[in-house]
């Protein structure tokens, strides 16, 4: 089982089109399918789930749609705060939070207060997150270290590097997910994919369900991971391997 998995959940839009839908509905839709994915990552012993919920480039949308996502995301987060306390997850927004909404804020910093001892699933909800804002941003605090004499730029390295990603202490991902078939990473993670193995997926998010995800991590675990080097760098430890009966029980 890969001990972090990451999401783009893509094609909420054409997921409510294809019903002759508005596209918000999509967005609505596409909360079970998070909810679903938590659930049985959470059950199957899966340490870290990490969601693309919204990125840097998507204010560049209709302005009623970016409303209506960050409406979505308040009600959902407070809806949802008593689950997640209840079943031990610890829930954590990576991203700009300082250009969400207020409210959106403050309901951000309580359930990351009130779940951070928990010690179930990491739970990651990329809102307002870009790659490439947050290679920026780590560069601009070593910089300011530097510069106040904390830091000798020469003592840098990848572990100080990473230490300053808003993902510092969790595990890189070993499989990324991409649903709708794009084919593209759209400025997510580009510093902690550096490794994972991609498995895309034609499902549109909100259809992403039990048999959508068992299908990645079949994929996931037929790779083998070099990582440069020439032999396969299998985890010594699979014990947590899906067993083909499930699989089949799955209706993969
Ligand atoms: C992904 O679905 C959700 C967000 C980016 C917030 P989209 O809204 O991108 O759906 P499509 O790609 O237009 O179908
Ligand atoms: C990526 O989806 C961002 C999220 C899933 C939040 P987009 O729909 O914004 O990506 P592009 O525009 O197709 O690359
Ligand atoms: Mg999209």
């Amino acid at each position: 089982m890969p001990a972090h998995l990451a999401v783009i959940m893509d094609g909420n839009g054409r997921w409510a089109k294809a019903r002759g839908l508005p596209r918000v509905m999509g967005h609505r839709a596409g909360v079970e399918a998070l909810k679903t994915t938590l659930r049985l990552c959470s059950d199957w012993g899966i340490g870290a789930l990490t969601a693309y919920a919204f990125s840097t480039e998507n204010w560049s949308r209709p302005g009623d749609e970016v409303s209506f996502l960050m409406t979505l995301f308040e009600r959902v987060l407070q809806r949802e705060l008593g689950a997640l306390e209840r079943e031990q997850v610890r829930i954590r927004f990576l991203g700009d939070l300082e250009a969400l909404p207020q409210r959106l804020q403050e309901l951000i910093v309580e359930a990351s207060e009130r779940t951070e001892k928990n010690k179930g699933i990491h739970f990651n909800v990329c809102t307002n997150y870009g790659g490439r804002h947050e290679l920026v941003y780590a560069a601009q605090k070593l910089a300011e270290r530097a510069a106040r004499g904390e830091l000798d730029p020469a003592l840098i390295d990848e572990n100080i590097f990473a230490a300053e990603l808003f993902t510092a202490g969790e595990v890189d991902p070993d499989l990324l997910i991409r649903t709708s078939g794009e084919r593209r990473i759209s400025n997510f993670l580009l510093w902690q994919l550096a490794y994972a193995e991609i498995h895309v997926t034609n499902v549109f998010w909100p259809d992403f369900d039990v048999v959508a995800l068992t299908k990645a991590l079949v994929d996931y675990q037929s790779r083998s991971r070099r990582f440069g080097g020439l032999e396969p760098n299998k985890r010594l430890d699979n014990t947590n391997a899906l067993e083909p009966t499930a699989v089949r029980h799955l209706g993969a």
